[in-house]
């Protein structure tokens, strides 16, 4: 199969690694990818978001399949367009993706399916907001209904707190439309799974770390790094959670005809009172993905491809026994504003079973390989537990510098007993 992968991140190195793996994979294009995805496939220069430019690719090329990394060009309708000249895509519609683009719709789309969450009220604007709580008063969980690379929530500990977080949050690029939810607690699990429109797949629990700093302090990033299998939720747990958290979803979208096809990735909460989804991706996570692809034995361009044309019933996936830890180095700066141009040494030491997946990587005219963004490379070490697959991984991390390079050191320390 000719297949096609879009973005260019730490995500698309690891699914262009395990893509190429598979029998099925002829030959492999990534627009863009990264210096990592080169020494897989043919990189195109093209943005993830040029639809047009993604489409005379596919008819240039042959394409068979469609993988989309992102989700931004699926919010922008990179399916229907790939769909329009007949070639699968393994990735929602737009209007499907809305899941993610929209929390009020996906907030919406919960309440309809009966699946459990919690409770909230939608306002069109910050005044609307404003005056609802303070007439209620209370804590309240602020967050932006539209798009806001993970800028579009506050958490705030007080009632002062929530007042000033309507303020920030109506600030952002989302829109001016808001959410106010209950607040909850407990850990946070990322279960995933492949979806054809109508059968759901779960792919292994995981758990990714959101803050820069270690224990969870500090700002928000896109995820310093990640392991699976998570032992807060077990895989027949994972299993039964499948009639709770993503039948329901793909049955309510099916009546409404936008069924989802591709990966729903559903952010939950294991609070006291049970499990609480907190919210739905429309793509694979980044960086869970560098942990869960390496772990997964069955083939993921026929997955990829039952997916897209509705053939995944009674599908069941095989793992590797064991355990996978990737560690984010990201440069100085981040998440602010990173520092780029920095030269990275030592990839080339790593043992052979150890992967380093490129982020924010650029090879110079020269050759050399330097920073180029904020999370810059996931180094993913699998072994016969998370124990020694974290000693594996910050082994290998040793061996890799750039000025500025920052990391965690706490990568599944939750998850090792
Ligand atoms: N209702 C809630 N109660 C407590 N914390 C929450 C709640 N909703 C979200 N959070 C916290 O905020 C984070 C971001 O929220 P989320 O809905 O996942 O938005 P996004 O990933 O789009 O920024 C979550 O990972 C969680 O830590
Ligand atoms: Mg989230």
């Amino acid at each position: 199969m000719r297949i096609l992968l879009v973005g260019s991140g730490g995500r698309e190195h690891a699914l262009a690694w395990k893509l190429a793996r598979s029998a099925r994979c002829e030959q492999l294009w990534i627009a863009p990818g990264n210096p990592g995805t080169a020494e897989i496939g043919i990189n195109v220069e093209l943005d993830a978001s040029d639809a047009a430019g993604i489409v005379g690719l596919a008819t240039r090329e042959q394409i068979d399949l469609v993988v989309v990394g992102p989700e931004a060009p699926l919010v922008a309708g990179i399916s229907e367009v790939c769909e329009a000249i007949d070639v699968p895509v393994f990735g929602p519609s737009s209007q499907a993706a809305q899941i993610e683009g929209s929390k009020a719709f996906a907030k919406a789309l919960m309440a309809e399916a009966g699946v459990p969450t919690a409770a909230h009220h939608v306002f069109e604007d910050a005044a609307a907001a404003h005056a609802f709580v303070a007439d209620q008063g209370g804590t309240w969980v602020v967050k932006a209904d539209g798009l806001a690379a993970g800028k579009g929530v506050v958490v705030p500990a007080d009632h002062r707190e929530t007042l000033a977080a309507i303020s920030t949050v109506a600030a952002t690029k989302a829109g001016t439309r808001l959410i106010l939810e209950e607040k909850l607690s407990g850990p946070e699990v990322s279960l995933l799974a492949i979806c054809d429109g109508e059968h759901a797949v779960p792919l292994l629990a995981a758990q990714d770390h959101k803050r820069i700093g270690e224990g969870d302090t500090g700002p928000n990033t896109g995820g310093m790094g990640a392991y699976a299998p998570t032992p807060l939720l077990p895989a027949d747990q994972a299993q039964a959670l499948v009639d709770v958290v993503f039948t329901p979803i793909l049955r309510t979208m099916a009546s409404r005809q936008i069924p989802y096809r591709g990966i729903l990735y559903a952010g939950l909460m294991l609070t006291p009172d049970g499990v609480r989804v907190l919210e739905y991706n429309a793509r694979f996570g980044d960086p869970e993905t560098q942990a869960l692809l390496p772990l997964l034995k069955s083939d993921l361009v026929d997955l990829a491809w039952r997916a897209a044309t509705g053939t995944l019933k009674d599908v069941q996936l095989s793992w590797e026994a064991g355990a996978a830890v990737c560690v984010v180095l990201a440069a100085a700066n981040y998440p602010d504003t990173p520092r780029t141009g920095d030269p990275i040494q030592g990839l080339d030491t790593l043992p052979a079973d150890v992967l380093a997946f490129h982020a924010g990587t650029r090879r110079r005219a020269d050759g050399a390989l330097v920073t180029a963004g904020g999370r810059v490379l996931g180094i993913t070490a699998v072994e016969a537990d998370l124990a020694q697959a974290r000693q594996k991984a910050y082994a290998a991390v040793d061996q890799i510098h750039f000025d500025g390079m920052q990391v965690r050191r706490d990568i599944a320390v939750q998850g090792v007993r």
